[in-house]
């Protein structure tokens, strides 16, 4: 049988709690770190492993680029994280940088693999890794707005009283300050959510708003968005054919074309199998059109 490898480029915060988690789910036989800063990839590889004794066999190790080959799953969390008050969008000059010299070191060695992206702003970066990597859409995948449907579903679930399994409810968009809250479709066992506007719009702030909080609290998020990079990992390599709100390209998608957004999936083997058409009421429409504007925008401002 042939082994699973899963590769982290970017071993800082997020990427080191989603390699943990990771291991600690036994997801791979093989799990390489690699880090512009050396030390830290062998310092965290080496820590990792004295865990083993207390988990299930995985290799894992410091690596290189070269190590790319034969990977079923690339995660991408390297470049430069906000600091407190500074927006996802203010990370986008630095980080295409960065992600120029990544994307061009993965593709030397691997062109099977799927690329599962979390650096942000991740819509805008899993879009130009697409364009550079001129791979199929399906297996260049960005977290999208998974992280912040399981933000929502929480907070939902805490104010109803209801295991958050059990909420159905989606935010789709940018991964950022345009995202928008379904609540036409949001529901528990197919049973509308009654709240009354006034919780809505705080439930949604809070989402909106959770990664500013948690950043200005403690400096950065890792926790929540490694178990919903561990989710998107998981559902590739069983094959699950599960719906996730992960970030892909939109194809006259409610009219709009040519950008990366979060919407819900169908993640498979071959990642993204299919894009599900929801049926949006008039304001959501709206808003979804008003979050693709912002980001296209974003990514004429680079280009020009
Ligand atoms: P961090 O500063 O802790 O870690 C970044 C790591 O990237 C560092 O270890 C750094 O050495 C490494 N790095 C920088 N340039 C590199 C390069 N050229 N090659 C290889 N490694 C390189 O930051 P963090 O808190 O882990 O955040 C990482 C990214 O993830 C940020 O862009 C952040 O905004 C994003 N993020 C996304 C989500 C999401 O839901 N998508 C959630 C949290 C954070
Ligand atoms: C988040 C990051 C910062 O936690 O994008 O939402």
């Amino acid at each position: 049988m042939s082994k699973t490898k899963i590769v982290v480029i970017g071993v800082g915060a997020v990427g080191a709690t989603t390699a943990y988690t990771l291991l600690l789910r036994e997801r791979a036989d093989e799990l390489v770190l690699i880090d512009a800063n050396k030390d830290k990839a062998k310092g965290d590889a080496i820590d990792m492993n004295h865990g083993l004794p207390f988990v299930g066999k995985t290799k894992v190790w410091a690596g290189d680029y070269e190590d790319c080959r034969g990977a079923s799953i690339i995660v991408i969390t390297a470049g430069a994280a906000q600091r407190p008050g500074e927006s996802r969008v203010d990370l986008l000059k630095r980080n295409s940088a960065i992600f120029d010299s990544i994307i061009g070191e993965v593709l030397k060695h691997n062109d099977d693999g799927i690329l599962l992206i979390a650096s942000n702003p991740v819509d805008i970066m899993s879009y130009f890794t697409w364009q550079k990597s001129q791979w199929p859409v399906r297996r260049i995948i960005g977290s999208g707005t998974l992280l912040d449907s399981a933000r929502f579903r929480y907070l939902i679930g805490e104010e109803l009283g209801i295991d958050p399994r059990s909420v159905h409810a989606h935010i789709i968009g940018e991964h950022g300050d345009s995202e928008l809250p379904l609540w036409s479709l949001a529901n528990v066992a197919g049973t509308g959510i009654r709240l009354d506007e006034e919780k809505k719009e705080r439930i949604f702030a809070n989402t909106k708003d959770a990664a500013y909080e948690i950043i200005a609290a403690k400096g950065a998020t890792y926790y929540a968005v490694a178990l919903a990079l561990d989710r998107i990992c998981t559902a590739i390599l069983r094959d699950e054919g599960a719906v996730l709100n992960v970030s892909t390209l939109l194809r006259d998608y409610h009219g709009i074309s040519d950008v990366y957004l979060g919407v819900p999936c169908v993640v498979d083997r071959g990642g993204v199998r299919e894009v599900l058409q929801l049926d949006l009421s008039e304001r959501e429409q709206r808003e979804l059109r008003l979050s693709a504007e912002k980001l296209k925008e974003l990514i004429r401002s680079m280009e020009g």
